[in-house]
């Protein structure tokens, strides 16, 4: 039997939770197993594949010139300009042909160490369902909009994919050392907000600024937020804003260069040093920061969301 204490487990099998492992207390419903994996995609009606049709029009309004190349050539390469709500079983068939990734259905977010194994094996949870036209812009769990439009093309690069395995593959680690936060700030700040080089410029390639229109502009252009050459240790220390814009992004000179500086730190050497919660703030900077460009942060000094101010 796989336990989460073995330090070099195969993930062939979900492990057994320790007691004394932390894990966020999230009730399965009853109609999936331990996987967490629904029994088929949802049959959507012809609203909810019209959201879809408007969300992807939208962004695809805001993104040439700001999403890296890689996401725009998966957005090619897997058709998903084709219209309506990809299906996982043909969306993976394509996918797993050019990375031997998958795309599978799940009902919500689900636990921890559920979601490491399946990256592990190269399988990407997506949500379930649609927003719909009432809440376009803003959701609490991540939809299926979210989930194969901003995640799903990156799958398509073959190092990212390697990345994202990765990141699955050390997740069991960060839970024996009740350092998930820390990992949790690496996937947020790459997988979900990164910013590339590219051709001397940033260029977007996070699933949570691709699939929303406001945020694609201003981790790009915008004077207010930071950006800063990623550094894992730096990241894996710092905090994140979760339902606003983030006063802060980290980017990279290459996706094989993030997967090297993560699979090459020992992160066992680094949960022993690090503390259990984050040492800098969110809109930090920091001796040792590559900086790009110091942000203003006006838009966060003003109130961020809710208060009116531009995303300046
Ligand atoms: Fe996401």
């Amino acid at each position: 039997m796989a336990t989460l204490a073995d330090p070099q487990p195969d993930f062939a099998a979900l492990p057994e939770m320790a007691a004394e492992v932390f894990t966020a207390p999230l009730a399965r419903p009853a109609h999936v197993g331990a996987d967490w994996l629904e029994p088929k995609q949802t049959d959507y009606t012809a609203e909810d594949h019209a959201v879809w049709d408007e969300l992807f029009a939208r962004q695809m309004e805001v993104l040439p010139g700001r999403a890296c190349s890689a996401f725009m050539a998966g957005l090619d390469k897997l058709d998903l300009s084709r219209g309506g709500i990809p299906e996982f079983g043909t969306l993976s068939e394509e996918l797993g042909a050019l990375t031997g990734w998958s795309v599978v259905p799940v009902p919500m977010l689900i636990p921890d160490h559920v979601f490491f194994w399946h990256l592990a094996n190269r399988r990407f949870p997506a949500g379930n369902f649609i927003r719909t036209r009432e809440c376009l812009d803003y959701i609490e769990e991540p939809d299926v909009f979210h989930d194969v439009f901003g995640h799903v093309p990156m799958l398509t690069d073959p190092v990212y994919a390697d990345y994202m395995q990765e990141y699955g593959r050390a997740g069991w680690k960060a839970m024996r050392y009740n350092r998930l936060k820390a990992l949790g700030a690496l996937y947020w700040y790459t997988v979900e907000f990164g910013l590339i080089e590219e051709a001397g410029q940033v260029r977007a390639y996070g699933a949570g600024i691709l699939s929303g229109p406001t945020e694609a502009k201003f981790a790009v252009e915008a004077t207010s937020p930071n950006r800063i050459m990623l550094n894992v240790d730096r990241v894996m220390r710092t905090d994140y804003v979760i339902s606003d814009l983030q006063p802060t992004y980290f980017v990279i000179e290459s996706f094989a260069d993030l997967y090297r500086q993560t699979v090459e730190r020992d992160f066992d050497r680094l949960y022993r040093s690090l503390p259990a919660g984050f040492t800098y703030a969110n809109s930090a900077v920091i001796d040792v920061d590559n900086v790009l460009h110091r942000g203003t942060q006006e838009y966060h000094l003003r109130g961020g969301r809710g208060s009116g101010a531009k995303p300046v």
